[in-house]
């Protein structure tokens, strides 16, 4: 299994800033990759095209989007759809990120929607999962994981659609951006409960199914993650902005 590194830019970065710092990482990070690494920059919208055009022919680099609407095209204003995202040359997409549940109430209902119609268009779907501080404590964090991921999970649409390429990302919320990185032996144990949860619901796929940890990743702190058991990538925020953090990261 490839080890994925993945760079949610989030709401950041014009286009100029965007070409910029992918340029960067290219120079900083081609022929210098592990081989069995990938690298995947998420950009906004906006920036899809700059960043397709700094990684074009570039071997280890991939390109995803953020969000989308689960529908070919249609009177939905403001939004884009996986067909669109293709053609500006995505091959990923996340669904479920805490903060499309949170800031904008996205639902399990729509999250799965979405996590299906994104494989079933042909993209490879990032399913992000992970507890708030207040499920930790009252230590709800199977219970959340096992509803997060059977909402999405199960089910023959999904079954039937799983060829194009799925990956989950474990990210507690209460570490996404606050610097508080879950502490190793947090990450092992829910790392082992989302393998134990994709083993039971994707018959067959669920030992190939690549499992990220997201929350305050960094270079002094990737080695480390990416040593524990059933991790197979990291999805980076804040850190992925700079191409000299980034690029030590992918490296690390
Ligand atoms: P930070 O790396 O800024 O904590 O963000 C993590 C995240 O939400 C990636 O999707």
């Amino acid at each position: 299994m490839r080890t994925l590194i993945a760079a949610n830019w989030k709401m950041h970065l014009t286009r100029s800033q965007a070409s910029g710092t992918a340029k960067e990482l290219v120079g900083q990070l081609e022929g210098n990759l592990p081989a069995d690494r990938e690298v995947l920059i998420l950009p906004p919208f906006t920036s899809l095209e700059a960043v397709s055009g700094a990684i074009a022919g570039k071997s280890g680099f991939s390109l995803g989007a953020q969000d989308f609407y689960p529908a070919e095209e249609g009177a939905y204003t403001g939004e884009v759809s996986p067909s669109m995202l293709l053609d500006a040359g995505c091959g990923y997409a996340l669904a479920g990120h805490s903060e499309r549940r949170h800031f904008f109430r996205e639902s399990d209902e729509l999250v799965a929607e979405k996590l299906v119609y994104g494989l079933e268009k042909g993209l490879h779907m990032i399913l992000c999962v992970g507890e708030t501080l207040e499920e930790r404590k009252s230590n709800a964090v199977k219970e959340v994981l096992s509803r997060q991921l059977r909402s999405a999970l199960d089910g023959e649409r999904v079954q039937n659609a799983l060829a194009t390429g799925l990956s989950v990302a474990y990210e507690p919320v209460w570490a996404i951006g606050t610097g508080e990185v879950a502490r190793p032996e947090d990450i092992r144990e829910a790392h082992a409960m989302v393998r134990q949860e994709l083993t039971a619901l994707l018959s067959g796929k669920g030992e190939q199914t690549g499992i990220l940890y997201g929350g305050s990743v960094k270079p002094d702190n990737i080695s480390q993650i990416l040593g524990i058991d059933n991790v197979n990538g990291v999805l980076v925020g804040g850190a992925s902005l700079k191409a000299d953090s980034f690029s030590a990261i992918a490296r690390g």
